[in-house]
């Protein structure tokens, strides 16, 4: 399957995938990383893998809508199976999800719905949880707001700071995205019959 990764920061979730990708088995491989941030580092991984680079920044367009547009061109021309927000610090909007919709994901590193946004492990901190993790979600038009694909625990400690544990979630959230990302491109996907949320993986 044909994987489109967005990123935004250093793009250790990306290093996940495109390490999963050398291994035929896994069933998908990266045929391009775009990123609203001509500066992500994430995007040194990128080319260190031969992988197409795509920047398209904000401030190139008169508004979100033209960005968004842009962004859709952008990521809809490599034609992808499968497209995985992995620290990717925009929302994408209507002309996105419009195109390319129903096969979106993203990596948050919180239990959703708990502590959606770009905070939250500062706000577990903040909230006092003992335990938080990482959220595999379908992507819609909320903020981390997508039907849950998969989810792991991670304890919280009592001297944690932000970094401490935003840390200890990234080490667990990796193997999280590539085992889904994996399962998403070899099998597909559906939802319960019953309940559209309700995600399943075969
Ligand atoms: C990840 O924890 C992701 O869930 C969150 O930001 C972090 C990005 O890390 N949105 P990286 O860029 O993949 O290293």
């Amino acid at each position: 399957a044909r994987l489109v990764v967005l990123v935004s920061g250093t793009g250790t979730n990306l290093g996940a995938l495109l390490e999963a990708s050398v291994e035929p088995a896994w069933g998908a491989y990266v045929v391009g990383v775009v990123s609203d941030r001509a500066d992500a580092p994430a995007l040194r991984r990128a080319e260190a893998a031969g992988v197409p680079v795509h920047v398209v920044p904000v401030a190139d367009h008169p508004d979100r809508a033209a960005w968004d547009a842009a962004l859709t061109r952008a990521v809809a021309a490599l034609e992808p199976d499968l497209v995985v927000l992995a620290g990717f610090m925009r929302l994408v909007g209507p002309a996105f999800l419009g195109r390319l919709g129903g096969r979106v994901v993203t990596t948050h590193p919180a239990l959703s719905p708990s502590f959606p946004g770009v905070r939250a492990p500062a706000d577990a901190i903040a909230y006092g949880v003992k335990v938080t993790g990482a959220t595999v979600l379908l992507v819609d038009e909320g903020v981390d707001t997508g039907a849950v694909v998969a989810q792991t625990a991670v304890p919280v400690r009592d001297d944690d700071d932000t970094a401490s544990l935003h840390e200890r979630i990234k080490a667990a959230e990796r193997p999280l995205l590539v085992d889904v990302v994996g399962r998403m491109a070899r099998r597909g996907w559906s939802t319960s019959p019953d309940n559209p949320r309700k995600v399943l993986l075969p």
